[in-house]
């Protein structure tokens, strides 16, 4: 009647997949313990590592668990503890986290009615109380793992990307807040033909690349020519890691999600680990505290 689970940070976008692209970190996440309960109702007993609202309603695992709760017609109800390691805001889907892990956990109590599309359905109802759209970038490949593609979000339709198995993503996350409402509102409306042309090579050109783990290739599509000009001035010495990362070897860099984190993707255990030193470096020499992680993607 209880479980534990692993709630994973992920990557969203991914350079020149804004808004539909994202990728899972396997050794970074929350935990969370869900509980089947006679009271009825979700309750949020327990949370630990952040302050963040007990009330149902205005939590984001209590948000998608309520909806998932509505859907079920039960006499009983569910404990939620939160432990979470995920800062809020830091550009690496905490809120994701929380929204995927209520549900994944309820879902694996009462006999699994849903699948993962449906489950990241109530998912979406509670990243919408956190980040005041609906997109599900980062909630995809915390359901489901790997890298994913969201291709719709009415239906929604995600599509499992494979990931080549010597892959490995560095991710620096450089102690300043952006919001991500702010990081969207300062994006243009409008794009240029020439540069959506670009863009759409390269997201192509990266998604045969993890299919076919043609590492060359994942390196000259790691590009993003729409969103990176203008989020990139919100991170400080964002264009040193970027040279730092190249330098050290990796395949690429890019801003994690709406940032402020930094990720980037190498071959191999040991180029990921030269990257990470290589990134430390840059903020090391500034006031600026971070935290930076090694993870396969899985
Ligand atoms: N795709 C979203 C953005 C992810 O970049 O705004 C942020 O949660």
């Amino acid at each position: 009647n209880e479980i534990r689970i692993f709630s994973p940070a992920t990557v969203a976008n991914v350079a020149c997949g804004f808004d539909v692209l994202g990728f899972c970190l396997d050794s970074v996440g929350d935990e969370m313990v869900i509980r089947k309960v006679e009271r009825k109702g979700i309750h949020i007993t327990n949370i630990e590592g952040f302050d963040l609202p007990y009330k149902a309603e205005e939590n984001v695992a209590g948000v998608s668990a309520l909806a998932m709760y509505d859907a079920i017609d039960v006499d009983y109800g569910f404990e939620i503890e939160i432990y979470k390691n995920i800062k809020p805001g830091s550009g690496i889907g905490s809120s994701a986290a929380s929204a995927v892990g209520s549900v994944f956990g309820m879902n694996e109590l009462i006999g699994r009615p849903f699948n993962k599309t449906q489950l990241t359905e109530f998912a979406i109802k509670g990243e919408a109380l956190a980040s005041k759209c609906e997109h599900a970038d980062n909630l995809a490949p915390a359901m489901f793992g790997g890298f994913t593609l969201v291709k719709s979000i009415s239906p929604l339709e995600i599509l499992e990307i494979p990931s080549p198995q010597d892959l490995y993503a560095t991710i620096i996350h450089p102690q300043i807040e952006i919001k991500t409402s702010e990081a969207r509102a300062i994006l243009p409306k409008e794009v240029a033909l020439s540069n959506a042309i670009t863009q759409w090579a390269n997201f192509g050109s990266l998604i045969h690349g993890l299919h076919t783990s043609d590492y060359g290739l994942i390196q000259r599509s790691l590009n993003d020519v729409i969103v990176e000009p203008y989020r990139s001035q919100l991170i400080p010495h964002y264009n040193e890691v970027k040279q730092a990362v190249i330098s050290a070897g990796a395949l690429g860099a890019g801003i994690s999600g709406s940032g402020p984190s930094i990720f980037s993707l190498s071959q191999g255990l040991e180029t990921a680990e030269k990257v990470k030193d290589a990134m430390s470096q840059v903020y090391a020499n500034t006031d600026i505290d971070f935290d930076i992680h090694v993870t396969k993607i899985n």
